[in-house]
């Protein structure tokens, strides 16, 4: 027997009615809860097939209820269900394959005519565009590296690590717009908290161009992308890659040397006159400046340092910055920032514990610099700023002696650990990059906030500073250049609510 619905009313304005009561057990079908979907239906069709369910004992609750398991509705498309049931306060329909069952009417009439709940085929269910409720929620990623959380561990190291070579293949090139380009799409693919699967995905994401669009689709389809790969394979990226990773060494220098034909380190030690005095240490020293630095050897460092400055300025603190303080296992460096709570007290600091370390044999290499707050893009600032204080620091390689430590070198790091060491040498000791930067008081939320990094970060909050707030940012001050004023701050906190930012932890700056 067919069964007699009425024809749905057109253009019904009635608010979503309010179902009547429904008591359980009157339903035959306890494991089956129907929802009508009012939208396109119209509130009075609604209410009669809803009684209508109810005689055949059907159990029928509102989009509201987390019992519901088949969601009926006429006339709409599944991604416009599941719209609709987010508005009527349902919490159980979200993503694709979640949650209740969306169904046409037409398994709804079928069922009547059947009595009881009709097995659910393919023709009944009505689709629901992938992603589409995930993809709105994901894609709210904010432009600026600084507006996002960043943690240590990511989801998508493929699709990172293939941005990220071609940034540097960019830097390697001198083009430093294409470095930052490159190297701000891997960071936003770093923020995102699930693994990209399919280029639809990172649609409406923001600082992704063409060119990172187009090397994400292949690493995604074809498990990489042959421009990345090449770059990895072509010669001069390598050599490039093994010049920057000694000490001293840049870009430029890099590039130059390979432009005079020089491949190898070997190549280079023929060469011992065209090496400064850093270069040559960072020679001296490359296998143990290119063995990670473990955080139980930074802490070491951190205790020897704090002795030099107990000594010779009681008072005066060592603070672990850099990749340590945003909790990374290990690092290539080590950076340290000093500075005493009496603004002043710190001046002349820096040399003496320069020397006290030297007298104890842990400095390896030194070189200490001004820093002349040079250091920002608008010459206008430079110019007002120049009288400012300014801070001290020092690129050094520590001598990091394991024979009166608690620590311990790794066995695997043995075999090369004698490397620019004597040969009677017991091969106790490693060479540690350590930077060291000593800061006046006011000025040492700003060190420790440029200090802390990533250089995506920095490079962003500056960006940010600049573009969003007219305001210049750098590792001394905070300046409004349409107040004309500097802002004081007494914690990373006050700089981030100067700028008007959520304030990020050090952990979530890996940018
Ligand atoms: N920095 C700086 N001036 C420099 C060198 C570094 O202000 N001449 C800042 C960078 O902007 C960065 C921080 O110091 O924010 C740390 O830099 P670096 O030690 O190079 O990197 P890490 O993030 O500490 O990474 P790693 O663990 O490899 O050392
Ligand atoms: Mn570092
Ligand atoms: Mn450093």
């Amino acid at each position: 027997m067919m069964l007699q619905i009425p024809v749905k009313k057109k253009h019904q304005h009635q608010p979503e009615t309010t179902l009547p009561a429904n008591p359980e057990d009157h339903a035959s079908f306890s494991d089956v809860v129907l929802c009508l979907v009012e939208k396109r239906m119209g509130a009075s069709r609604k209410a009669f097939l809803t009684s209508l369910a109810r005689r055949k004992g059907f159990c029928v609750e509102g989009a509201n209820s987390e019992r519901v398991t088949h969601v009926v509705s006429e006339g709409n498309s599944g991604d416009e269900v599941v719209e609709w049931m987010k508005r009527n306060g349902s919490r159980s329909v979200g993503a694709a394959g979640s949650g209740p069952a969306l169904l046409d009417l037409s398994w709804f009439t079928e069922s009547m005519s059947a009595g009881q709940p009709v097995e659910i085929e393919p023709r009944h269910c009505l689709g629901v565009t992938v992603h589409t409720e995930t993809l709105e929620d994901r894609c709210q990623v904010a432009a600026y590296a600084c507006q996002r959380r960043t943690p240590l561990a990511h989801k998508n190291q493929l699709l990172v690590e293939a941005l990220e070579t071609v940034a540097e293949e960019a830097l390697f090139c001198g083009s430093e717009a294409r470095n930052l380009a490159f190297s701000r799409a891997a960071s936003v693919v770093k923020s995102l908290p699930w693994t990209v699967t399919g280029v639809i995905e990172i649609h409406s994401l923001p600082c992704i161009g063409e060119h990172s669009r187009k090397i994400i689709q292949e690493v995604l389809e074809d498990g990489a992308s042959a421009e990345v790969e090449n770059i990895r394979q072509s010669e001069r990226y390598q050599t490039m890659k093994h010049f920057i990773k000694i000490f001293g060494v840049g870009v430029k220098t890099a590039g130059r040397w390979y432009q005079e034909g020089l491949r190898t380190i070997s190549d280079l030690q023929v060469h011992h006159a065209k090496l400064n005095s850093a270069q040559q240490a960072g020679l001296l020293h490359y296998r143990d400046l290119n063995t990670p630095v473990k955080r139980s050897e930074a802490e070491v460092i951190v205790q020897v340092v704090q002795k030099a400055v107990d000594q010779l300025l009681p008072g005066a603190s060592v603070t672990l910055t850099g990749g340590f303080r945003r909790g990374k296992p290990s690092g290539h460096d080590v950076d340290l920032l000093i500075t005493h709570p009496t603004e002043g007290q710190e001046v002349g600091l820096l040399s003496k514990v320069i020397c006290w370390l030297d007298s104890q044999g842990f400095l390896l290499y030194h070189s200490t610099h001004r820093n002349t707050f040079q250091t920002f893009d608008d010459p206008e600032l430079s110019v007002t700023t120049a009288t400012m204080d300014h801070f001290d620091r020092c690129f050094s390689i520590f001598c990091l002696n394991y024979s009166h430590k608690s620590i311990k070198r790794d066995s695997s790091d043995r075999e090369f650990a004698c490397e620019g060491k004597g040969s009677g040498d017991a091969c106790d000791w490693k060479a540690v990059r350590v930077d060291l930067v000593v800061t006046p008081n006011s000025q040492f939320s700003f060190a420790l906030l440029g200090w802390t990094g990533s250089k995506n970060f920095e490079r962003e909050l500056r960006r940010f500073s600049k573009y969003e707030k007219k305001m210049m940012l750098n590792s001394h001050t905070l300046y409004h250049t349409e107040k004309k004023m500097f802002l004081s701050a007494a914690s990373e906190e006050e700089i981030f609510q100067h700028l008007g930012l959520d304030f990020i932890p050090p952990e979530e700056r890996n940018a």
